[in-house]
């Protein structure tokens, strides 16, 4: 299964990830950016409303701690909220060899990576987190419920890891419950370490909370 991965915050604002590099380096220009609105061109509309619907179906289907819809849109909303969608167009691209899809229309979006997520595209995962200056806050990692243990949640941290490091990164936070062990694994396996225990954290079981982080050295 061919896999890409893309921030959707970057598709409606470009310019954000190499602003966030030089943030340290000139304020100005980064609180400009920061608080530039979040302006959706009315076709780029459809492509964001069906990638959300499905991370929010495999969020209902697989993740331990649920969000309601308006808390994914409010997150959605947030200055520094990244929302990245790990998809596959394997299906799309053999049904459908002879596309003249127009590049601009809402059906295909050309990433400048040149990856392109369409209304076509399966979503399989995704990755919710915030930034503040050099650090990334991790807020769910979720792999739809079929898809589990096949190496996907390795492919999308490793990805997340590589370019936010790139884009200056330094420390990557995140919460899991203690008795999580596929996630404890896999942070582990890039290096998380647990840094603190918050006790009875969970509302819903009362279970602990693992606070971990990985330090880019
Ligand atoms: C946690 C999650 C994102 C991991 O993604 P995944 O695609 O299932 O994980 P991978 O297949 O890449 O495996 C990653 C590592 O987890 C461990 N792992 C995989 N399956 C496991 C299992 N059934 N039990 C215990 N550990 C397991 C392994 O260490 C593995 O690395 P390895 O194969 O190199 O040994 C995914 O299982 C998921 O969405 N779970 C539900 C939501 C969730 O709990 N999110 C985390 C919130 S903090």
């Amino acid at each position: 299964m061919e896999l890409n991965c893309v921030n959707l915050k970057d598709i409606i604002n470009s310019g954000l990830p190499e602003d966030f590099k030089d943030s340290d380096k000139n304020e100005e220009k980064n609180r400009t950016v920061l608080n530039r609105p979040l302006e959706v061109a009315s076709n780029l509309q459809p492509i964001l409303d069906y990638a959300i619907k499905e991370m929010f179906n495999i969020h209902m289907q697989a993740s331990q701690t649920i969000w309601d819809m308006k808390m994914f849109n409010d997150e959605f909303k947030k200055q520094g909220s990244g929302f990245i969608v790990c998809y596959t167009n394997n299906e799309y691209k053999k049904s459908d060899k002879t596309d003249k899809t127009d590049k601009t229309d809402n059906k295909t979006l050309i990433h400048k990576d040149n990856v392109k997520l369409s209304l076509k595209s399966q979503i399989i995962g995704f990755f919710i987190f915030y930034t503040v200056l050099d650090e990334m806050h991790i807020l769910d990692i979720t792999v739809a419920k079929n898809e589990q243990s096949k190496g996907i949640g390795t492919f999308m941290l490793d990805y997340i890891l590589r370019k936010y490091i790139n884009l200056g990164v330094k420390y990557f936070y995140l919460e899991v419950r203690a008795s999580n062990d596929r996630a404890i694994n896999l942070y582990k396996k890039f290096g998380f370490k647990i840094f603190m225990l918050r006790k009875g954290y969970y509302d819903d079981n009362k279970e602990d909370a693992l606070c971990m982080v990985k330090e880019v050295v």
